[in-house]
């Protein structure tokens, strides 16, 4: 029996519509290691693709403001393993896979400060919370263009203590910045979209 699906080829195959950055490989690894179900391994990549253009802009924009890239595109790319064990909230509401998430990269050898992101990923006002976690989270958001105004004024300040630039200024940019990832939603939503929720097997 042959997954259709393949966990690796979701992951890592060139996409074309939308183009979607290939996962790290050993988050890729760690997905099809934990059987982690299509939708999700989609959702994963879209998730980190999103990441990665918010920290190319970063770099552009605003160089001042000092970012643990390796940890946010990490975050991105396993938010929601938690999942895997509670595949009701990938289609439906639900916080158990927050807390289920960090444990399982735990239990795999994931450093506290890199599992973090799937047991945070869906607060961010409280403390020690960094910008990387608000980035994992803003991506989680922006991908399918949802826009979380408290959210996006935590990234703003970030900006505005980093560039010594004036907060409105830094949500003008960030605003573009996020229009223009959110006009790319729909294609992200639909590719997602064509990943079963579980496995399909074939004999
Ligand atoms: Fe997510």
């Amino acid at each position: 029996m042959t997954a259709v699906f393949d966990t690796l080829s979701i992951a890592l195959a060139e996409t074309s519509d939308p183009p979607l950055l290939p996962l790290p490989a050993d988050v890729a690894a760690l997905l099809a290691d934990v059987g982690a179900p299509p939708r999700l391994v989609a959702h994963l990549r879209a998730v980190h693709d999103v990441a990665a253009q918010l920290l190319e802009w970063l770099g552009r924009h605003c160089p001042g403001l000092t970012v643990d890239r390796a940890a946010v595109l990490f975050g991105a790319a396993t938010h929601d393993i938690g999942k895997v064990l509670h595949t009701g909230e990938l289609s439906g509401p639900g916080a158990r896979h927050e807390e289920a998430g960090r444990e399982l990269l735990l239990a795999r050898g994931v450093p506290p400060e890199l599992a973090r992101f799937a047991g945070g990923h869906a607060s961010w006002d409280g403390p020690g919370v960094g910008v990387e976690d608000l980035l994992v989270s803003l991506a989680d958001k922006v991908w399918k263009n949802k826009r979380v105004a408290d959210l996006e004024d935590l990234v703003v300040a970030e900006l505005s203590r980093a560039s010594a630039r004036p907060a409105w200024q830094e949500f003008l940019a960030l605003d573009e910045f996020l229009t223009a990832v959110g006009d790319h939603a729909d294609r992200r939503l639909a590719w997602q979209a064509t990943h079963p929720l579980t496995p399909v097997l074939r004999g």
